[in-house]
């Protein structure tokens, strides 16, 4: 469930996603865009291209949703052709969407042209540094023609607090960050290094980067989440050298007893870089 990308997941994680956001991360990339901020007067970008990598159901949309936003064009890239028909239901109708149903890591072919923005959200722990490396060269080749930023939320930083706190939480957790590195289908996947990585790379090639924390902060109202965070870590360990099946099991009720009434902090990243 955790790595699955389904639309009922995506919709579960959706109000955690857009709680977590940093706020002011995101207050300037809609400045960046001109739809906030003294920005807004002075320039008319009413027309700026934003390209969403891996943009599922559209929630970077929904969390840039603001006055002026519906008169950009919001090119969705993803490869899951239901992800993208799911966002075209849902907002086709009012704003202006090029969907791109193709895989990220032909990053020669991604529809970067005349882009004000690229975004992604819950996107770079999959990919590999090479994905980075390829997408952040191709960023800084398009300077000379056109500026573009980048705005990265939510990125998994491989930390997770439960409360109550149980035994088992730091072996599941090792084997879980472990599984977080595996190949996913776009190369070793960067998994709780990624934020890090994708700041350096962008520093490195010169764009202007800033970083803040966005953790998923869930609680009782969250339940539904959690027991299918719950679910999925479990399933995700569940194989790994070093785990106990009987400690999981135990684990897992103790987690299930408690998704109602405890917490779960999970860490992750924004990154937002400007030429
Ligand atoms: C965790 S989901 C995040 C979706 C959305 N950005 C959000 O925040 O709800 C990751 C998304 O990346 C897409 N994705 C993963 N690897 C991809 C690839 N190689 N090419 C295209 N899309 C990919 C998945 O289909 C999925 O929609």
């Amino acid at each position: 469930m955790v790595s699955g990308f389904s639309v009922e997941w995506l919709n579960l994680r959706e109000a955690a996603d857009q709680r977590a956001r940093d706020p002011q991360l995101r207050e300037q990339a809609l400045v960046w865009l001109g739809l906030s901020g003294g920005a807004r007067a002075a320039h008319a970008f009413s027309e700026s291209i934003v390209v969403d990598l891996g943009a599922g159901t559209g929630s970077t949309l929904r969390a840039l949703a603001v006055p002026g936003s519906q008169q950009l064009v919001w090119r969705l890239v993803d490869n899951d052709g239901a992800l993208l028909d799911d966002a075209l239901r849902r907002h086709g109708k009012h704003y202006r969407i090029e969907d791109y149903q193709s895989d990220l890591t032909v990053v020669g072919e991604l529809p970067l042209g005349g882009a004000r923005l690229v975004t992604a959200s819950a996107l770079f722990d999959l990919m590999s540094a090479a994905f980075v490396d390829a997408l952040v060269k191709r960023l800084s080749s398009l300077r000379g023609t056109w500026a573009s930023g980048l705005y990265a939320a939510l990125n998994y930083d491989g930390t997770t607090v439960w409360n109550p706190a149980h035994p088992y939480d730091a072996t599941v957790l090792a084997a879980f960050n472990q599984d977080q590195r595996r190949d996913k289908g776009a190369g070793l996947a960067l998994g709780p290094e990624a934020g890090n990585y994708l700041a350096a790379a962008l520093t490195q090639a010169g764009f202007k980067v800033q970083t803040a924390q966005s953790p998923w902060l869930l609680g009782a109202a969250d339940a539904a989440m959690v027991e299918a965070l719950i679910t999925g870590i479990a399933d995700a360990v569940a194989a790994s050298s070093g785990i106990d099946e009987q400690l999981l099991a135990s684990w897992r009720e103790f987690r299930f007893a408690h998704a109602a009434s405890g917490s779960c902090t999970i860490g992750h990243v924004d990154v937002l870089a400007l030429p």
